[in-house]
């Protein structure tokens, strides 16, 4: 993946970006709501290493991209894309941004931007997103964007010592083509 924007260029993570990944997921804000946990600088590398033998188009696999701001190539998130194993033209992501850079219109740009190379390039069916009911950034994103809260999972999923709900957003490539 390559998408390059005004503000901001999105594409694989490489091994030189260790110290910005590694500098928020390691706040335990970032990953509150998240399958991660914290991770140290080995996990984090380790984590990296992983991600750079991975690209787009493998179903049932998450591949973990890089945001970076355009203004100095500095890495200031990621975004998870993975094709449904049982039908590729389905497809969930996930987006972080470091908190000192949140806030900013980043995160809507970046989502913006993979929603047309998903939609448009790739002729994607369909984008979705489970989100926590308590995580109100993220529910603000996707709303922001135009995804259609479609579910309510009640209690669906063990999480950090108890059970939390979930909320299903999802878009379709007709209702983006709208
Ligand atoms: C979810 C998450 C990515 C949202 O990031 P964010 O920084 O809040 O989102 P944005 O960059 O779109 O910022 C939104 C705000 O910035 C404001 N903003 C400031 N400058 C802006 C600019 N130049 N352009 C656009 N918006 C701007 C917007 O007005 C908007 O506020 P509003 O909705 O109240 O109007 C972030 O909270 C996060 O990383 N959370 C932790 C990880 C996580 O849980 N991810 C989701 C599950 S995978």
């Amino acid at each position: 993946m390559n998408i390059i924007m005004s503000r901001l260029h999105i594409r694989n993570l490489r091994l030189d970006d260790l110290d910005n990944f590694h500098a928020y997921r390691s706040n335990p804000n970032v990953t509150k709501y998240q399958g991660f946990n914290v991770m140290d600088k080995t996990e984090a590398l380790d984590f990296i290493k992983n991600q750079t033998e991975k690209s787009f188009g493998t179903p049932g696999e998450w591949v973990q991209y890089g945001i970076v701001e355009a203004l100095n190539n500095k890495l200031i998130g990621d975004c998870a894309i993975k094709l449904e194993i049982d039908d590729p033209k389905i497809v969930q992501i996930g987006i972080t941004i470091n908190p000192a850079y949140q806030n900013k219109g980043f995160a809507k740009d970046a989502l913006l931007g993979i929603m047309a190379w998903l939609f448009d390039e790739k002729k994607i069916h369909r984008i979705c997103e489970t989100v926590d009911v308590e995580n109100l950034n993220s529910i603000k994103l996707l709303e922001s964007v135009g995804f259609r809260r479609e579910g309510h999972f009640v209690e669906n999923i063990f999480f950090n010592g108890k059970y939390g709900s979930e909320f299903q957003y999802a878009m379709l490539k007709k209702e983006w083509e709208k």
